[in-house]
């Protein structure tokens, strides 16, 4: 019974939390003190490096592969992603305070932490197997463009992690489900995955060639 309460809860609370991001307007769309707050805390950060840990292993992967993290924040899922599945992995987030926090962690060889925008990625074309992204896009007003970004630094053949809080219809600087189809078809990116939990969406593209 409780369950069943909760759930329903879950979903109007993100579906507000979309609304005040639209709300904001173009301008200032990264997390406020609150917002970190709450995303920072041990055992967010822990439901984060899961979530990604089960997506991971849903993507065809090879040890030794480069992984890029979008919006990594503090780095949780980063850090699990090297350590579990011995990838070398890239973290990138545009908060100078996320990135130093990811990088007090464990030190890990197989571990760097960058601060970079998502939509000026300073990376090669071609230059990572997986790209992944978690609950970022939607701080991003130019999400289109950081996507195009992510498509950009993958290889063919290479795999997409995509997950964020996506509405069927959204303002334009909000990830809607209609557009980020549009977006994929435009950087030949091919759906192998998607799972929708009230407002998050997941998704597994692969880029087209090989
Ligand atoms: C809600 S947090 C999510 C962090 C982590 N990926 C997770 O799943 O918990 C959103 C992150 O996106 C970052 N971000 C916002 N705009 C960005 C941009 N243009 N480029 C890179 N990172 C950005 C924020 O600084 C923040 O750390």
């Amino acid at each position: 019974m409780e369950k069943k309460l909760k759930l329903p809860a879950l979903g109007l609370a993100a579906g507000a939390t979309l609304a005040l991001l639209a709300a904001r307007g173009e301008r200032d769309m990264r997390m406020s003190a609150v917002e970190k707050y709450f995303v920072n805390r041990p055992g967010h950060a822990a439901n984060v490096a899961r979530h990604a840990l089960d997506l991971v292993a849903r993507t065809p992967i090879e040890k030794g592969e480069a992984y890029l993290d979008v919006g990594c924040g503090t780095g949780a899922a980063a850090r699990e992603v090297a350590a579990r599945f011995g990838l070398r992995v890239t973290g990138v987030d545009i908060d100078p305070a996320q990135i130093a926090e990811a990088a007090r962690g464990l030190a890990q060889p197989n571990l760097t932490f960058l601060t970079m925008d998502a939509t000026r990625l300073a990376f090669p074309n071609a230059s990572f197997d997986v790209v992944a992204t978690s609950k970022a896009t939607h701080h991003i007003p130019d999400w289109e463009r950081a996507i195009a970004e992510m498509a950009r630094v993958l290889r063919p053949g290479g795999h997409l992690i995509y997950s964020d809080l996506v509405l069927p219809v959204a303002p334009r600087q909000l990830p809607s489900s209609s557009r980020l189809e549009a977006v994929a078809k435009r950087h030949g990116l091919i759906e192998v995955y998607r799972a929708r939990s009230f407002a998050v969406l997941d998704l597994i593209w692969r880029k087209s060639g090989s």
